[in-house]
This record gives structure tokens, C-alpha cells and sequence, in this order.
């Protein structure tokens, strides 16, 4: 593979750029492709470059030579064919020394070694390499990411998008909570990783490993052969030990789980390290209860969103003075009064002293407990208790009607270097709205307080969240201004979070900004075609074509986005 491709070509139509080059390809070696790594060098410089397009033409002026050529053959003249020039051009991802100038004309352009690792990796040091995926180049090369830019504080989120099913996006989340949390124990670097399941019982598996390695390859063997891909059994087998020998080893890393009592998958957590968790409405902010009662993508009266803040603002400190208590159900009987009775009626009602009450107010004081609120409107009161009480009724797996509180998921039940998989398959989208927010938000409070200590616990924390579509959808909206927030945050916070969905055009402009790591897995034109995947330049062309287990990312130490490949993670060969 060491082998010289061709030159690097200096031409009017094809200058050499800082960015760019185009080189040739020499005949028999037709294996240069695009997403192929390549090196430009002379004695003292060399530039790592990765193929993004290739032009095969000949001198030929038209097809009508093509006919001609054929029919002499046909009737018995030797066979001909024109000389084919083989072209291709590259994006540059890695140089040395650190000059940002084109290549120089007719430098010898080869296919990348493991000697030539050190420069592609000369931007992350050592000790903040996080495992990427592999890329071929005669064997398995490594590419990491930069632990500061991927958990932050330098830069921080990740979205992966791409078709279901062929994109591998989930497979490929878990593979980077497993590499994170190994980079983490060999560094003493105290991180975790929460994910939440949205496909059936897909991540209630993760801690059913197989035996040993030797059985973990064996199953590899058999998985390729259960979905039709022994042909490359023995690429994926040796790209899990590459993995495991570079320390990504799933027998180090914990697994926990929180679940509830209703999940029909909870069968598989026997054994495992399990609990239960429920929300009553004294666990949420307002701004969580707004989140869990309207879809994202609703126009929401902005007079039912008044009401609700200004109820539980007085409710809470009611409350806090022990003359009510405040649960769903509470705030359910509140909304009801508030949507029979005017404020005016109430008012007068208790104004009047009792023996001088009609039975009209009368009934209204025996009635009427709700907090006082100046004003409202028996309308909005009823969209919001139809609204409540439309959410409840669905709302039975995780919510606590009766009691203030539930069983949250705390800050302190996160452990460090440590996979926490938060159910969320079974609850009405309502329901998961209500815990990705609630559990977002505890997550990166506690991260603000831990910074504060000397020897904190937990120091970051990364979140992968399936169905990014449903919490942060593009269409502006009022409800998603919490998930927005925490994007912003997070990298001052090393909270990350890692967005996965099947279209990235479908996220939330600034949420999607916010990401500085991106990974595409196979997506169809139309969707690479929008203006969002603009970065992947002549890639665009290539993520159709992408393999299962094959994809780009771009991260912000690579000049280029970067095709890789990663192994099957454990969890989908042991089903
Ligand atoms: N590294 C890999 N190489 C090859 N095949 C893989 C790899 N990882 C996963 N797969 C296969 O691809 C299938 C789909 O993977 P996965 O569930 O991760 O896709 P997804 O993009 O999350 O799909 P969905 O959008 O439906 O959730 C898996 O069932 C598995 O068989
Ligand atoms: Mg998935």
C-alpha cells in the first residue's frame, strides 16, 4: 500500500491549493477511490490528503470513436483503446511542518502507512486521543478525536444523522460512549456517559457481553453471517480487536439502568444494576411542565403559558406554606375551578361576608381553593385543564399524580466512567419530553456545582439523545428554548451532547450550529443536497454510497471531513 500513486499536478485547470491538489493515478492502481488517504511529499514536507474526486477522460473528442473502434474489431482488426488519464484530487486533513502552502509540482502522491499516524494526530495530544473509527491504509489506522473538543471546554456536541437502519447512527453512539469512558479510565479523567433508549429493548442489552474476547469474535462471526455479511466477517472481527488492543475494552465499563415498572423490556435487566424512576410535578421546573404539556412544533397561546407561570408561582409558594399540596392532581382541581368560576365572581364571592353571601357564592367559598390569582380567564383555564388533563391520562408510566414528588433521576446517582441507559421506549412523547428535559437540566446543574469542589465527582458528561427531532425540532418555538440553552452551555459545562436523528435539516438551526463534531452515516442526495451538509464539499456524493459501519465525520482538529470505519459494537452481535 506504500506504493507511489502518481505526482501532484500544477496546471492551469487544476492549481494546487493549501486545501486542494490534484495528482495522478497510475495505471493498476485503480484501488485509489474516494475517501481512500493519501500522502504528497518531497524530502522535507508531506501532506496527508483524503481523495474526494476523481476524473478518468481520454483524448478522445467523441463517442462516434468508440463505434469505429468496435466495428474494426468486429471484422477482424486487432483490438485499440486509448490512452485513459486517471486523475484525482484531494482535500488535505494533516501536514507537516505546519506551512499552509499548495503541494509542490510533481511531488510523488502515496498511499497513507501507520508511519505517517504522528502527523495525521499531531494536533491531539496523547492523553486526549478519543478512538474515532479507523481508516485503511495498508492496515488499520486510528483517528481520534480531541477530548477538549468533543466533551468540551474548547468545543463540545456531536449530531449524527443518516438513513435508519443503514446509517448505523445508534450502533455508532454506543461505540463512542464505550471509547470516551475507556479514554477516560486510562486518563483518570472522571466522566459519564447517559443515554436514553428509544428503540425497544436496543440498549437493555449492554451489559449481556459476550464471554471473553475470544467468544465476543466468534459472535462477530456469527452476527455477519445472521445479516448477510460473512464476506467481511473478517474485517469487522479485526477491526474490534484493533479497538479492543487500543483499549476500548467493554468489560471495564459499568452499566446502569433506570426504568419503570410498566417497561415491557425490563425482563432483560435481571441481574443488572436497575431503578426505577418517576417524576411527580414538585421534580419539575416550569419550564419542564411547558415542555412535557406542548409539542415543540405547536403555536401555543401565549395566555395559557402566562397562566400556568403565574399559577405555579403563587401555588408553589402556597405550597412552601404548607396550605396546599401541590401534585398533578392538584393543579388538575386548580384548573378546573379556575375554568368555572371568573376571578371577579371569586373575588366578590369571598368579599362578602358570609351571612350576606348568595347561594350562587356560597357555593363558589365551598368550591373555589385555588390560589388567588389577580386575574385569569375561565377559557384559557379550560385549554390548560383539557391540556393537563389530556397529559395525564397518557401519562401513567412515569408520572406521579398524587404525590409531589416521584423518584428522580439525581445528579448523585450519575457515577463516573459509568454508562447510565435511561428508558424512554413505552412513554408517550409527552413523557419523554418531560424526563430528556428534567434530566438535562439536573445533569448540567450538577456539573456547575461539582466544578465548584476541589475533587469533583463527576467532571463531564456525555449525552447521547436518540429522536433528536422530537425535543428540538427546526420550526421556532417557545418549547425548545430549554434544550437550546443547554447546547449553549454545555461546553463551558463538559456537557455534551450527542443528537442523533435521520435528517440533520430537521434539527433546530442553532442546536445543529452548536455541534462541533458531525457524522453522517448513508443518507439519500436529496437530504446531503441541503444547504447544512455544505461542509462535506464533494463528499456529498459519497454518503449515499456509504456501507453499513462506514461513515463522515468532520471535527474541528481535522482540516477535512473524514471517512471512517468503526467495529460493531458488542450489543448487536449478542441478540
Ligand atoms: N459497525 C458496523 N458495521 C456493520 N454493520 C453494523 C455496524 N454497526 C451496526 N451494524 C448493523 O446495522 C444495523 C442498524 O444499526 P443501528 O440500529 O445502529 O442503525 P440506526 O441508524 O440507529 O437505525 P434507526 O434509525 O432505525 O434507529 C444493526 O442492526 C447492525 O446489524
Ligand atoms: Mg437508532
Amino acid at each position: 500500500m506504500n506504493k507511489v500513486i502518481g505526482r501532484v499536478i500544477i496546471s492551469k485547470d487544476r492549481p494546487a491549493k493549501p486545501s486542494e491538489f490534484w495528482f495522478t493515478i497510475r495505471n493498476h492502481c485503480e484501488e485509489v477511490e474516494i475517501g481512500s488517504y493519501v500522502v504528497a511529499e518531497d524530502d522535507r514536507h508531506k501532506i496527508i490528503g483524503v481523495v474526494e474526486d476523481e476524473d478518468y477522460f481520454a483524448m478522445t473528442e467523441s463517442p462516434s470513436q468508440y463505434f469505429t473502434e468496435e466495428m474494426a474489431t468486429s471484422m477482424g482488426s486487432p483490438p485499440t483503446s486509448p490512452t485513459i488519464i486517471r486523475i484525482g484530487k484531494a482535500r488535505v486533513v494533516a501536514r507537516e511542518p505546519p506551512l499552509n502552502i499548495p503541494p509542490g509540482d510533481r511531488w510523488r502522491v502515496r498511499f497513507i502507512s501507520s508511519n505517517d499516524v504522528q502527523v495525521l494526530h499531531k494536533n491531539i495530544p496523547e492523553n486526549k486521543r478519543i478512538l474515532a473509527g479507523f481508516i485503511r491504509g495498508g492496515s488499520w489506522i486510528p483517528i481520534y478525536y480531541h477530548a477538549d473538543f468533543l466533551l468540551g471546554p474548547e468545543a463540545a456536541h456531536v449530531n449524527i444523522s443518516g438513513k435508519t437502519g443503514l446509517a448505523v447512527k445508534t450502533s455508532y453512539a454506543v461505540f463512542l460512549a464505550y471509547a470516551v469512558l475507556s479514554w477516560a479510565i486510562k486518563n483518570k479523567e472522571p466522566t459519564a456517559v447517559v443515554m436514553f433508549n428509544v428503540k425497544r429493548g436496543d440498549l437493555m442489552r449492554l451489559h449481556k457481553l459476550p464471554k471473553d474476547v475470544d467468544d465476543a469474535k466468534a459472535k462477530i462471526e456469527q452476527w455477519a453471517e445472521k445479516v448477510g455479511l460473512s464476506d467481511k466477517a473478517d474485517i469487522y472481527k479485526m477491526l474490534w480487536n484493533e479497538a479492543y488492543n487500543l483499549g476500548i475494552n467493554p468489560y471495564n465499563i459499568r452499566i446502569k439502568y433506570f426504568t419503570y415498572p410498566t417497561d415491557p423490556y425490563q425482563c432483560l435487566l435481571e441481574g443488572a444494576d436497575y431503578q426505577y424512576y418517576s417524576y411527580g410535578l414538585g421534580d419539575l421546573t416550569k419550564e419542564e411542565l411547558i415542555a412535557s404539556l406542548y409539542r415543540p412544533e405547536e403555536e401555543v397561546p401565549e395566555t395559557q403559558i402566562n397562566l400556568i407561570y403565574r399559577y405555579l408561582s403563587r401555588a408553589i409558594d402556597a405550597a412552601r406554606r404548607n396550605k396546599i399540596t401541590l401534585t398533578f392532581d392538584t393543579m388538575r382541581s386548580h384548573m378546573e375551578q379556575y375554568a368555572k368560576f371568573s376571578a371577579r365572581e371569586v373575588f366578590e364571592a369571598y368579599r362578602t361576608p358570609q351571612n350576606q353571601r348568595s347561594r350562587r357564592q356560597q357555593y363558589i367559598v365551598n368550591k373555589f381553593h385555588a390560589p388567588q390569582l389577580d386575574n385569569w380567564h375561565e377559557r384559557v383555564a379550560g385549554a390548560v385543564f383539557r391540556r393537563l388533563d389530556g397529559f395525564l391520562s397518557r401519562a401513567g408510566h412515569i408520572v406521579k399524580r398524587r404525590s409531589p414528588s416521584g423518584n428522580p433521576i439525581k445528579f448523585s446517582a450519575i457515577e463516573p466512567y459509568t454508562i447510565h441507559v435511561v428508558q424512554l421506549y413505552g412513554l408517550t412523547d409527552a413523557e419523554k419530553r418531560l424526563v430528556v428535559n428534567a434530566l438535562l437540566r439536573e445533569l448540567s446543574d450538577g456539573l456547575e456545582e461539582e466544578a465548584t469542589k476541589e475533587n469533583p465527582r463527576v467532571k463531564r458528561i456525555l449525552t447521547l439523545i436518540d429522536e433528536m427531532n422530537l425535543y428540538a425540532p427546526r420550526r421556532a418555538s417557545p418549547i425548545k428554548e430549554q434544550i437550546i440553552d443547554i447546547t449553549a452551555r454545555g461546553r463551558d459545562l463538559c456537557h455534551s451532547l450527542v443528537g442523533i436523528q435521520q435528517f440533520a435539516s430537521q434539527i433546530d438551526a442553532q442546536v445543529y450550529g452548536n455541534c462541533s463534531t458531525k457524522v453522517v452515516g448513508n443518507s439519500d442526495l436529496v437530504e446531503v443536497r441541503s444547504d447544512i451538509y455544505r461542509y462535506l464539499g464533494k463528499f456529498r456524493d459519497l454518503v449515499p454510497l456509504l456501507d453499513k459501519g462506514m461513515l463522515i465525520t468532520y471535527h474541528p482538529t481535522y482540516t477535512s471531513p473524514i471517512p471512517i470505519i468503526f467495529p460493531v459494537p458488542l450489543y448487536q452481535v449478542t441478540l
